[in-house]
This record gives structure tokens, sequence and C-alpha cells, in this order.
């Protein structure tokens, strides 16, 4: 299996078996973790603002938005792709991924 499959199923078979950890405080999260470096709430910079993200898309993408937080994203809003977690400095949990995804989608 090529290091990313395996990842990705790691990822996947502990979303569906971890217990339900108490969420880490996403906004601390998001500022320690370089959020604001590239994004801002209500403009768009380098990066789409979050209230943009927070209409775009919904419960439904909060996986799909979790992973690319962890793995890295395409670019599909601009030039630049979203960078992994592991780039940023380093890799997010998937409670803390979710956390700040549900964060985000309320801004
Ligand atoms: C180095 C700059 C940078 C940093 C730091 C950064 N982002 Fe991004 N982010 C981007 C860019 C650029 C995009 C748009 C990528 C694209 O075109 O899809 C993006 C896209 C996203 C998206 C939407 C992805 C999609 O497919 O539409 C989410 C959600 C997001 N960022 C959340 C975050 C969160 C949460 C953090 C902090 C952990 C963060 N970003 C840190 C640059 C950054």
């Amino acid at each position: 299996m090529r290091p990313l499959t395996l990842l990705a199923a790691t990822i996947l078979s502990t979303a569906v078996t971890a217990p339900q950890a108490a969420s880490p405080d996403p906004a601390a999260l998001a500022k320690s973790r370089q959020c604001f470096t590239c994004h801002a709430v209500d403009t768009t910079g380098i990066a789409p603002a979050f209230k943009d993200l927070a209409k775009k898309y919904t419960k439904d993408d909060v996986g799909m938005l979790a992973r690319k937080l962890q793995n890295g994203g395409t670019q599909h809003w601009g030039d630049i792709a979203m960078p992994s977690a592991r780039m940023l400095g380093k890799p997010l949990t998937d409670e803390e991924a979710r956390a700040l995804v549900l964060w985000v989608l309320r801004q």
C-alpha cells in the first residue's frame, strides 16, 4: 500500500472507531495553528474569507474539509492550495481538524 493510502485508511478507521473526545477550543486552535496568517473571517486575501467558506460549504462537507486541513488541499478558489497541517508546523488530530472546520462553518 502506498504511504498516503495507508494514511487515509488509518484516518478513516480512527474516525469511525475513536470515541468522542472533548472538542478542543477551535478559536484558540485557529490562532495557534496560524490560520489567520492567510485567512481572515470577513475578507479574502491570499486565502478565502472564512465567511465565504461558511456560505459555500455545509455540514456534509466537514469530513472532506477536515481531511484537507490534515493532508492539504488543491487550489480551486485561487492560485494557492490550502497547506497541510504538517506543512504548517504539526499534524492535526481528527478531533482538532473537525473542530476547526465546524468553527469555520459557523463564521
Ligand atoms: C499558508 C496560507 C494558509 C494557511 C496558514 C491556512 N490556509 Fe486555509 N487555505 C489557504 C488557501 C490559499 C486556500 C484556498 C485553496 C483553494 O483554492 O482551494 C485555503 C482554503 C481553506 C479551506 C477551504 C478548502 C476548500 O477546499 O475549499 C478551509 C476550510 C481552510 N482553508 C481552513 C484553514 C484553517 C482552519 C487553517 C488553520 C489550521 C488554515 N486554513 C490555514 C491558505 C492557508
